[in-house]
């Protein structure tokens, strides 16, 4: 009988795809979704869930927009209800650090009754690559309402792998695993970082959270804006300036570090010419 497929939700997305190039690389079923695959997928149109999740054994669930949204924790319960009814068999569900709606459905997930393992991020490194910062990168200036406080930038790459792991290896259900980068940095010193590999100088700017609203109202629209500042609002108060051990308890090696990620990622932060 041929193996049920891995279902990955967030296909095209930027964990979402390492994930689905790692469990290819490693010779298993593998069914992506998002809103424009084949079979789609759809958070706010619960009648797309079935068919994603027919006949599926593991599931990796990444949210969008994010578990910050306060729609989060009813969707997850009715994505869990939903899995448990497709006989799904297994759950990974990819967390915020420091985020209480994030913290809420990680219970629900806990609670589901299936086996599941839960993956509490950092803030991404590749933000700056493939997520909303590569803009502000390229313009030279990362304005941000993090003041001085200190971040465990987890590598993708890292994250991705454990993710992996989860999802093919009953030995990792039931853990919660704390996903962060080796070392904490300020974005001052991350900027530093990025400045080194890319060649030319990034700084970062402190800005207060009503600048920041202001900034990413305009650029894009009120809701995005209050739903990052919100986030902003809670996360970068200090509680997330320490280091988790996730990447070692799952894999049994130590994350990269934000040169390493630096020094990989530099083509993305080429100017055209
Ligand atoms: N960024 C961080 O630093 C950070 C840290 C910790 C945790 N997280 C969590 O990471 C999650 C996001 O994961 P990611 O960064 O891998 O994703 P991502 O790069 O933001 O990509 C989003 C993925 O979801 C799909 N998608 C977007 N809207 C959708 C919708 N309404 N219904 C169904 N699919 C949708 C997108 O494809 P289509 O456009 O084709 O639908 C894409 O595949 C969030 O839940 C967030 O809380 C983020």
């Amino acid at each position: 009988m041929a193996a049920k497929p891995v279902l990955v939700i967030g296909a095209t997305g930027k964990t979402g795809s390492r994930v689905i190039t790692r469990l290819n690389e490693r010779g298993h079923a593998v069914r992506g979704v998002s809103r424009n695959t084949e079979i789609p997928f759809v958070w706010e149109k619960r009648e797309t869930w079935p068919e994603a999740l027919r006949g599926a054994g593991a599931v990796y669930i990444s949210y969008s927009p994010d578990l910050a949204a306060p729609g989060a924790p009813a969707d997850i319960e009715a994505f869990v209800a939903a899995a448990a009814d497709a006989g799904v068999e297994r759950l990974v569900l990819l967390s915020g650090r420091g985020e209480h709606n994030a913290v809420r459905c990680e219970e629900i997930v806990r609670g589901s009754g299936l086996p599941y393992t839960l993956l509490r991020a950092s803030w991404f490194a590749q933000n700056f690559t493939e997520g909303p910062l590569l803009g502000p990168v390229l313009d030279g200036l990362i304005a941000m309402p993090a003041g001085e406080v200190a971040e465990p930038f987890i590598d993708l790459d890292d994250l991705a792998d454990v993710a992996v792991a989860a999802l093919t290896d009953a030995r990792h259900e039931g853990r919660l695993y704390e996903l962060t980068g080796p070392e904490l940095l300020t974005f001052h010193e991350a900027a530093a970082r990025i400045t080194e590999a890319a060649g030319r100088p990034v700084a970062y700017l402190p800005v207060t959270l009503e600048q920041f609203h202001a900034e990413l109202s305009r650029q894009a629209g009120p809701e995005y804006a209050h739903l990052l500042t919100e986030l902003c609002r809670e996360v970068f108060d200090g509680r997330n300036a320490s280091l988790g051990h996730g990447v070692r308890e799952a894999l049994g090696r130590e994350p990269r570090d934000f040169a390493s990620f630096c020094r990989d990622a530099s083509p993305a932060w080429t100017l055209p010419s």
